[in-house]
């Protein structure tokens, strides 16, 4: 895969996507959020590569949000367009991969970069980075998932205030709101993302990728989640995986999953 504006390495199984457009603070233009999608779909047809990370390349920026150069005289229409293009083409399609994707956040993720972050499966942040959806200071919203998805994380009120204030805040106080699930240096952000990936693959990605369903059901309007999560678990009775498992268990030994 080449890209202009993004890296991708598959290393035992887990692929590393690098946004890297670094003097740029690896703002999202519309040819990177292609090549993101195109990255995206490639890694998930990809039967050899089990779980997929996300960061920005350089020291400071996941990414620091939208390419504010790109849209600055864009119409109504235009900017409805820019939105829906970019939820179907990237934001939904990250959110419904069926293999785990991991947000590392190495610096600023804000707008677009925290609306991207926040798409993915779960976040981990380095201890010098600051998230945010400044949007409104700019007189526009989030339009890349960001009202829905940080109220869904962080709850209706602080959402509400993160998007009036357009505060920037730092990692420790993303922690606490659930935002990231954990902070660390920045020196050890990518080891620990290599460790949590090494700890999914232990467990059958066949039934992982049926809870990644279930969950994302339960914020689909007009979907019960208790049904598909129902069916995604009948599902998982037809494997390879769940005859290895609860084998594996009986026989009291690690399981190897056919699937995996
Ligand atoms: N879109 C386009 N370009 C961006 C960008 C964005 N969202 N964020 C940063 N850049 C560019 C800057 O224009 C600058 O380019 P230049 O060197 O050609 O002038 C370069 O990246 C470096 O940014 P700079 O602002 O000089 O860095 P800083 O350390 O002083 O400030 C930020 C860092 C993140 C606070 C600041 O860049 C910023 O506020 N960015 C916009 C954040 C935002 O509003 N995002 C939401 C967009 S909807």
């Amino acid at each position: 895969m080449s890209f202009n504006n993004i890296l991708v390495d598959i290393t035992f199984a887990v692929a590393q996507i690098t946004i890297n457009r670094p003097r740029k603070l690896n703002a999202l233009n519309k040819e990177t959020i292609s090549e993101l999608s195109s990255a995206f779909t490639t890694l998930e047809n990809d039967r050899t590569v089990k779980v997929i990370l996300l960061t920005g390349a350089g020291e400071k920026a996941f990414v620091a949000g939208a390419d504010i150069a790109e849209f600055s005289n864009f119409s109504v229409e235009e900017g409805k367009l820019l939105a829906k293009k970019g939820q179907d083409q990237l934001f939904d399609l990250v959110q419904n991969l069926s293999k785990p994707v991991i947000a590392v956040v190495n610096g600023f993720a804000l707008g677009g970069g925290l609306e991207l972050a926040m798409a993915c499966h779960f976040r981990i942040a380095s201890d010098n980075a600051k998230m945010g959806l400044p949007e409104v200071s700019l007189g526009v919203i989030p339009g890349y998932g960001g009202t829905q998805r940080l109220a869904q994380l962080v709850g209706k009120g602080k959402a509400m205030e993160l998007v009036m204030t357009a505060s920037m805040i730092p990692a420790e106080e993303a922690l606490g709101l659930g935002l990231v699930n954990y902070v660390t240096t920045p020196e050890e952000l990518m080891p620990l993302a290599t460790k949590l990936a090494s700890k999914i693959m232990r467990n059958s990605l066949v039934a992982i990728s049926g809870a990644i369903k279930a969950i994302n059901a339960n914020f689909i309007e007009g979907v019960n989640g208790y049904e598909i999560e129902i069916n995604a678990f009948g599902d998982c009775f037809g494997t390879e995986d769940f005859k290895e498992g609860t084998s594996a268990f009986l026989e009291k030994r690690r399981p190897d999953f056919p699937n995996n």
